[in-house]
């Protein structure tokens, strides 16, 4: 069985990433494709738990080390649990948020070493890495902050915005620019494309991009 192919999700907040790869899992499950839609923190039974820590503010005083080193616990979890055995059965895993996420939030957000962070995402990737990075980004951060706020509230989670949802916009600005200097830094493994597009046009351009690159698979007449 050939290896399957990793597909992740980024973006700052309220960039519709989640609808995105819950749009495309459907589409390429209609397709006949093996799909794995998980995402990070949180796509294990640990990881569930390691997402309320990480995300909540229960642990208010959480040090940004702390941080850092749950974000990995959770990622090797995932790894081991989901991510590596689903691409040995030759699925298609498509994760909402991944390594990429630990340079962006936690260095150039929090302002952590990038080739500290770069080292331990390889140790709880193994190396394995994404084949292609979705990267939706919203040069108006304020603008992606208003609308998950404003997701929560139709949740009834009104007031319940996450650790991250109450940094200040200049935090946003500076995940942004890290995200920008990553995609910039490896093109051949990033396609980028403005969040404020229509949903069913970013939806078709992202498909548009992952059916150029995915191997065909079994099942896929088109060979897609
Ligand atoms: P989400 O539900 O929008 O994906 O939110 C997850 C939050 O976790 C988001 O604010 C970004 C943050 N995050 C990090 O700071 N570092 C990481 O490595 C990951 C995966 C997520």
């Amino acid at each position: 069985m050939a290896e399957g192919f990793f597909i992740s999700f980024e973006g700052t907040e309220g960039t519709g990433k989640s609808t995105q790869a819950d749009l495309l899992g459907k589409e390429l499950r209609l397709r006949g494709r093996g799909v794995v839609l998980t995402r990070e923190p949180g796509g294990t039974r640990l990881g569930g738990e390691l997402r309320k820590i990480l995300l909540g503010m229960t642990y208010e005083d959480l040090s940004v080390m702390s941080e850092l080193f749950l974000y990995m616990a959770d990622r090797a979890q995932h790894m081991a649990e989901v991510i590596i055995p689903s691409l040995q059965e030759g699925k298609i895993v498509i994760c909402d948020r991944f390594t990429d996420a630990t340079v962006a939030y936690q260095g150039f957000g929090r302002g952590m070493s990038r080739e500290r962070i770069e080292a331990l995402n390889r140790e709880a990737t193994s190396g394995r890495f994404p084949d292609l990075t979705v990267l939706l980004d919203l040069q108006d951060v304020t603008a992606g902050l208003c609308r998950a706020l404003k997701r929560n509230e139709e949740k009834g989670l009104e007031g319940a915005e996450d650790r991250f949802e109450k940094e200040e916009a200049a935090f946003h600005c500076r995940v942004r620019d890290g995200y920008r200097s990553v995609a910039e830094a490896e093109p051949g493994r990033f396609a980028v494309f403005s969040a404020a597009l229509p949903v069913d046009e970013l939806h078709r351009r992202i498909l548009g991009r992952v059916l150029q690159v995915l191997p065909p698979g079994e099942g896929n007449a088109e060979g897609a």
